[in-house]
């Protein structure tokens, strides 16, 4: 070879070389514009700054080079960029090491060409809303992290992730959308793997033996998926494991002994499976273990004595199970635990002294067991709990005066058990307490006037005790009551007046007592389908409202009552009062139409007689006749229909909704209604289908709400229904809808009365699902359809699509109207059009994301086809993310409540059904994130979320 020759081929070599050098940082320089060209979103600008040099990108924000400048690390998460990610990114950035993508809006399919980065050590792409099937890994050799969770991947779980040995970090959480697969014996060849995450994908079978050959395991979490047989003993193996989570599967059989050689187990919960058999004593004895959740399985035996020497443990949930015998009486006494559930099962003895020994007990939940004795004086020490709940159990003894005074405890639940004494004093103090149940027990003396200082009272049950005296004229004072009962006592006083300013006052009951005097006529201000009066002492007039109300049963075994007027219904129990005979205070029918009369619906209480031709012929019989076959029941107020006739004119419309016009009109009277005239309806064809479903949802609308009485429900006065006109009148709501409000309003909502607004709205949903029976799912929740009052007081409206839920097996027969709006629709209801509560609770939930982030549910800024929950689940990752959505218009106040909201909005909104709270939960964690209360100090650990119990 000659030396020119050599030359040559030197001068080729670098030439190639550099050419070569030169081509890659080209293409690297391409790949950025390429990314421009291809994302949008504003984060992308941080890269529009000059930078000198040859490489600029390689001081761009999120990018990282080595020192021969090529690039090994994108980092673009969070930076909420929509578009595609352009494909082949291995071809123009050949060394990267470290692709971060996460919660970006990525449409479309898994990018061509990430798979082919063979010296990829970690993919983050979590909440990247990626669809479709994953291409074959196996090329991603050098992979040490994957993270593909919260994304929307279809068709077979990737298999070949099971050739990326150098694996330690895989996380496919939430990916419900795969075809249903079994775990492969092949998955333990990643015997790096430390965290392995594979909760609600889908996954069917058994869990393999083989998984005991992955020892590097620190965490391990197969949750909500389809996981059968039993738990290998194998998993016992894994000597490093400091998190096992199995629960929401079906595995049966027998917790395995060897779990309890995991001494590094920090969290185990298999909770809602089918295990039997005991719980193993190894499992209480393991040194590090602060979580054990064992709740609703078919568990036997007792609870191990070893869990009371256990110096770690904060949680305890072994409810709904079948264990017996005693609890270990030293339970508490080690460690500090912040959470007790044992309800539900078979449990005796007499409960553990120092279970709040270490002072930060929150909840304790033991409900429904066959415990004995007396709640020892330590517990009225406990000034930590929130919930105290040990009803249906066999305890004795008195209330220690302590416990009913606990400074932040929110339920306070005593039913049906055999405590005797009386209520003491101190529970004036409890200020923060909402649930007072202390029915069916053996309490005497006077119910103290101090009750009314614990003013955060909602629901207060008595009923059944030995109690005397006179029912405190003081609880008037507390305003948000919502249920009284008091029933089967042996009460003396009368009835006080005060109780007619309980304005939320649902249901009322005094019956079975030994009350006197008259009942007060400002009582039927209240709410006269849930009153019981029945077996007292009454005497005197009864008020006409009641009787019209269909309340003659309510008001029975009170031989001293008697009529002032003439009410033609022969059934009447009551005989006329001895005085006057009097046709003066004649009641009036209400009845608008033509010919005939169309549909009769009109107040119970004040119905008004129709000035019209027709007037004069009817006869008083027919009349009644007529109402009391169409009446329902209604709210009590009196106008005169033709004066709002009459109203129905331009200058009172106040906005046009999908059915119709409402106006707004001032009454003489002094009263303001709103009246929605709906478009006039008969049209050609009466049988038509739109025809059919207007008119199903007019009848739905009056059914419902006409027969609904709560503070946070829309009143209905009536409803005037002639051949052309159909009238619904409405109590006013001068503050217009919490959409308005929230978004066009002229004034901020502050924080104190969103969550007000909140709770409140849950309240009136919690009493829709749980109070009323049958059920009634509303369907269509949303901001639009929440109204406000003057003082922002706010009220569900718009029942038109609401659904009764019947009793399993009786026939359904409703239109398949397709409710609820986009945005607000739970997935599984857009799928099956099945009606649950749940359904509502999902709804509910993205109307909290509004009132925490002052955003729409849809908006240009999540992306296209995103919403409010995909941005807000994006976000709240990191607790930075978390503040980032909060509404900046609140300028950071009451920055810790708001995110508690936000994580009960999450839940709400969660895909499956089942792990979406009740509306009545929701009212419990909304009191306990209510900013005003200094219980919020105690912050609820993550881990509490799973622990509710309220059975
Ligand atoms: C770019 O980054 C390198 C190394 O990180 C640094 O030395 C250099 O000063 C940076 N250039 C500019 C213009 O910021
Ligand atoms: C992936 O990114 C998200 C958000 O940046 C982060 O929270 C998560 O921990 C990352 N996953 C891994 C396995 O590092
Ligand atoms: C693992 O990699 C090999 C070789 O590339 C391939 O033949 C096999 O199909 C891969 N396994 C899976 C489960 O994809
Ligand atoms: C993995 O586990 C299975 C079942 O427990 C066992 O038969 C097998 O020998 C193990 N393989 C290795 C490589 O340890
Ligand atoms: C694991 O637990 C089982 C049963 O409790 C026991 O027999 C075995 O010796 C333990 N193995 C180790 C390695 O500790």
């Amino acid at each position: 070879m000659g030396t020119p020759f050599l030359l040559i081929f030197l001068i080729s070599f670098l030439l190639l070389c550099s050419l070569s050098f030169q081509t890659t940082v080209d293409n690297q320089s391409h790949f950025f514009t390429l990314m421009k060209h291809s994302l949008s979103g504003k984060s992308l600008s941080r890269w529009d700054v000059f930078i000198p040099g040859e490489k600029p990108y390689c001081n761009y924000t999120g990018i990282s080079c080595n020192d021969e400048g090529y690039v090994i690390k994108v980092d673009v998460s969070g930076w909420s960029l929509s578009g595609q990610f352009p494909a082949n990114v291995c071809n123009y950035l050949p060394k990267l090491h470290i692709l971060r993508l996460s919660h970006n809006d990525l449409r479309g399919s898994f990018p061509v060409g990430i798979s082919n980065c063979s010296l990829l050590e970690e993919l983050n792409m979590t909440s990247s809303s990626i669809t479709g099937t994953l291409p074959d890994l196996s090329p991603m050799k050098s992979l040490r992290i994957l993270d593909l969770s919260y994304n929307l991947f279809t068709g077979d779980f990737p298999m070949s992730v099971t050739n990326l040995t150098n694996l330690e970090w895989l996380n496919f959480i939430e990916n419900a959308c795969f075809n249903s697969w079994q775990l492969p014996d092949d998955f333990s060849r990643l015997t790096k793997l430390r965290t392995l995450i594979l909760s609600t994908c889908m996954v069917h079978g058994r869990i393999p033996a083989s998984i005991g050959n992955m020892t590097s395991l620190v965490d391990l979490e197969l949750s909500g998926n389809f996981l059968v047989g039993q738990i290998p003993p194998e998993i016992g193996k894994l000597k490093n494991l400091r998190q096992l989570e199995l629960y929401y599967n079906q595995l049966e059989g027998e917790i395995p002994n060897e779990l309890g050689n995991l001494t590094q187990l920090i969290d185990l919960d298999i909770s809602v499976n089918r295990l039997t058999g005991t719980i193993p004593e190894s499992l209480c004895k393991l040194p590090n273990l602060r979580v054990l959740q064992l709740y609703n399985n078919s568990l036997t035996g007792e609870i191990p004595s070893a869990v009371g020497n256990s110096t770690t443990l904060n949680i305890l949930s072994l409810y709904d199970n079948f264990l017996t015998g005693k609890v270990p009486s030293n339970l508490g006494e080690s460690s500090e635990l912040v959470a007790l559930d044992l309800s539900e099962n078979r449990l005796s003895g007499s409960f553990p002294p120092n279970v709040c020994k270490g002072g930060k007990l929150l909840y304790f939940l033991v409900l429904q067991n066959l415990f004995t004795g007396g709640l020892p004086e330590s517990y009225g020490k406990c000034t930590s709990l929130l919930r105290f709940r040990v009803s249906y159990n066999r305890l004795e003894g008195s209330i220690p005066e302590d416990i009913l005074g606990l400074p932040h405890i929110s339920i306070l639940d005593l039913g049906f058990n055999c405590f005797s004494g009386a209520i003491a004093k101190t529970i004036g103090n409890a200020k923060n307490l909402s649930e007072l149940f202390i029915q069916n027990n053996r309490i005497s003396g006077v119910i103290p006037p101090q009750i009314s200082q614990a003013s955060n009272l909602v629901k207060i049950d008595l009923s059944n005790n030995l109690l005397s005296g006179a029912i405190p004229q003081e609880i008037g004072n507390l305003w948000k009551l919502n249920l009284l009962l008091l029933q089967g006592n042996k009460l003396r006083s009368s009835i006080p007046k005060s109780l007619s300013s309980l304005k939320s006052l649902n249901l009322l009951d005094l019956s079975n007592n030994l009350l006197t005097g008259s009942i007060p006529e400002s009582i039927c201000g209240l709410l006269p389908n849930s009153i019981n009066f029945s077996n007292n002492h009454l005497s005197g007039p009864v008020p006409p409202s009641l009787i019209k109300g269909g309340l003659v049963e309510s008001l029975s075994g009170n031989p001293g009552l008697c009529l002032s007027v003439y009410l033609n219904s022969s059934d009447s129990k009551f005989p006329l009062c001895p005085q006057i005979y009097t046709r003066k205070k004649l009641n009036y029918y209400w009845v608008i139409g033509t010919s005939g009369i169309v549909v009769i619906v009109g107040t119970v209480l004040f119905l008004k007689r129709l000035l019209s031709k027709e007037r004069e012929l009817m006869e008083q019989d027919e009349l009644s006749r007529l109402s009391f076959s169409h009446v329902q029941n209604f709210h009590i107020i009196s106008f005169d229909e033709r004066e709002i006739v009459e109203s129905l004119v331009d200058k009172n419309i106040v906005g046009h909704g999908g059915s119709g016009t409402v106006y707004r009109i001032e009454l003489s009277s002094g009263e303001t209604v709103a009246v929605k005239k709906l478009w006039s309806r008969k049209t050609k064809d009466p049988t038509s289908e739109d025809q059919l479903i207007q008119d199903k949802e007019l009848k739905t609308e009056v059914e419902t709400l006409g027969s609904i009485r709560h503070k946070n429900i829309v009143k209905l006065y009536c409803y005037l229904s002639s051949s052309n006109l159909n009238l619904l009148v409405y109590e006013y709501m001068p503050k217009g809808n919490l959409w308005e409000a929230l978004h066009r309003g002229r004034s901020l909502l502050d924080w104190p009365t969103r969550h007000r607004i909140a709770l409140e709205v849950a309240q009136g949903l919690a009493y829709l699902h749980h109070d009323l029976l049958p059920p009634i799912v509303h369907r269509d929740i949303k901001s639009t359809n929440i109204l406000l009052n003057a003082d922002y007081q706010p009220k569900v409206a718009d029942f038109g699509v609401a659904k009764v839920l019947l009793a399993r097996g009786s026939k359904d027969s409703s239109t398949t109207v397709i409710a609820g709006t986009y945005g607000y629709m739970a997935p599984e209801y857009a799928y099956s059009s099945k009606a649950t509560v749940k359904c509502d609770v999902y709804s509910f939930g993205v109307v909290l994301m509004e009132l925490v982030t002052g955003k729409q549910p849809i908006e240009a800024e999540f992306g296209e086809n995103k919403n409010i929950i995909y941005w807000v689940s994006s976000k709240v990752e990191t607790k930075q993310g978390a503040v980032e959505v909060l509404d900046k218009r609140l300028l950071g106040l009451f920055k810790e409540e708001m995110i508690q909201v936000l994580r009960i909005s999450i839940r709400c909104t969660c895909k499956a059904p089942s792990l979406r709270p009740t509306m009545n939960e929701v009212v419990q964690l909304l009191v306990e994130a209510d900013p005003c209360r200094s219980s919020n100090k105690i912050k609820q650990s993550s881990y509490l979320i799973k622990t509710k119990n309220d059975a």
